[in-house]
């Protein structure tokens, strides 16, 4: 996607009574890989309910480039893969935009071909880590041409046979467990993953729905060992996108701080490496009611029913994070409107997502009168419910990023603040939330 048309600035004021029902778009991270899976099998897979976000579009554009075709119909999309081990060098820089998991997968599932693929994408894309995924990739004999500090712009040429390897993830990374299983893919012979910390499991599960050899053994201290057998054939799939809990984490927080609040979100996803947010405002005291549970293409999926509720502070246990790595922002917000601290610990991973969402965090919560404390991986919120003095009279803006998660969390924080909270951009919201301002004000948000 171009950023080109310059920054946009938002400003949410104190709102009342949010009310209504609403159905949140497709999860990110299924979605990804949906279209990655979908464009490498053989046969037609049909997708309803994708996230047709900045990010996702960007990885569905990649794939064509490499030779699947990608259709939209009245009902879905329509993926028709090359076959695995036949995608086509692409014959232009992949860009991914703001895009880390559409960059990082496809370095995966591409970067072991024997030929070249160039990889970019936009100054916050640019300035991540990606040695996390070309360290496992140079050792399966793949060669890497990379900016200073393995940044992007990459280029990856693949061996003639890829060598599968034992990976042990570094950190708790889900795109890096993903990438790895994506390259062994087009290796011959078994690739393991452990993976000491579990991360969502969408690739381990969409694998085996589309017909790979995948087994997964978690031995009684909870490491993970996940054994694929590459160049097996994948065949082409029916997947039905739920919603994205960690878009559904605004509404939901707006819902518990907003007075007389009382919403549903519908078709959330609930897979257990997706909940921690909610089990953790759950214990703050939020009001949430867990509906229908169901399974949706192997996934969990429920309805929430959400009523504003008085929070008060707790210690978010550090083994949590990696269920919840994406809604911190969210949490913080919440933790501003509650009795007490809140404390929240092992965030180091939060610091190279599409910001330093710890830092963006801790400034855009200073910044509107919010006592709280930022240490080296760690945060700490004192609430103040009710949100009085909370906001910016002055109308100072918080500073986003190129951050669509660091936009939508203040601009929840100003539904509920005495004074407005401003945002310095809302354009890069495109890339995972489309319809989130319209949205959020059909339930009642003032946001403008
Ligand atoms: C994702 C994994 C997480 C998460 C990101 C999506 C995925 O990143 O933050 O938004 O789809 O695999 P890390 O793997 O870097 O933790």
């Amino acid at each position: 996607m171009s950023h080109g048309s310059g920054p946009r600035p938002a400003t949410a004021r104190k709102s009342a009574d949010l009310s209504g029902t609403i159905r949140i778009p497709g999860d990110k991270s299924i979605s990804h890989r949906a279209l990655m899976l979908g464009g490498l099998a053989s046969g037609e897979t049909r997708i309803t309910g994708l996230l047709e976000g900045a990010d996702v579009l960007a990885t569905g554009r990649a794939m064509q480039a490499m030779g699947a075709g990608i259709r939209k119909e009245a009902d879905g999309w329509v993926v028709n893969g090359v076959g695995n081990g036949a995608l086509l060098a692409p014959e232009a820089p992949l860009d991914f935009g703001n895009a880390g998991t559409g960059c990082r997968l496809t370095m995966g599932l591409t970067g072991v071909y024997d030929f070249e693929t160039v990889f970019t994408g936009d100054a916050s894309l640019s300035r991540r880590p990606m040695a996390r995924v070309l360290g496992p990739l140079r050792e399966m004999g793949v060669q890497v041409r990379a900016a200073a500090g393995d940044r992007l712009p990459v280029t990856l040429r693949g061996p003639k046979t890829p060598t599968p390897i034992t990976c042990r993830v570094p950190v708790a990374s889900a795109q890096v467990k993903s990438a790895v299983l994506l390259a062994g893919l087009n290796a011959p012979g078994i690739t393991t993953v452990i993976e000491p910390i579990m991360t969502r499991d969408h690739t381990e599960r969409m694998l085996k729905g589309f017909g790979a050899a995948l087994s997964v053994e978690t031995d009684v201290s909870g490491v993970r060992k996940i054994r694929l057998e590459g160049r097996g054939k994948l065949t082409g799939q029916e997947i039905d996108v739920p919603g994205d809990p960690s878009s559904a984490a605004f509404p939901l927080v707006a819902a518990l701080i907003v007075p007389g609040s009382d919403i549903t979100i519908t078709n959330v996803l609930m897979n257990p490496t997706r909940t921690g947010l909610v089990l953790t405002l759950k214990e703050m005291g939020g009001e949430i009611e867990v509906i229908d549970s169901r399974q949706v293409g192997g996934e969990d999926v429920a309805d929430l029913r959400v009523r504003h509720s008085e929070l008060s502070g707790v210690t978010v246990p550090e083994e949590r994070a990696a269920s919840m790595i994406d809604e911190y922002p969210a949490l913080a917000i919440a933790a501003a409107f509650a009795e007490g601290a809140t404390v929240m610990a092992g965030l180091g991973e939060l610091r190279v997502k599409e910001s330093d969402r710890l830092s963006a965090v801790a400034e855009g919560l200073t910044l509107n009168g919010v006592d709280c404390e930022e240490g080296a991986a760690s945060l700490v919120v004192c609430g103040r419910p009710g949100g009085k003095g909370l906001g910016s009279a002055s109308g100072a803006a918080v500073k986003t990023h190129l951050d669509h998660r660091i936009a939508m969390s203040f601009l929840v924080m100003g539904l509920a603040s005495e004074h407005p909270v401003t945002v310095d951009d809302v354009s890069m919201i495109a890339t995972s939330f489309p319809e989130f301002t319209e949205m959020m004000t059909g339930l009642g948000a003032k946001i403008e």
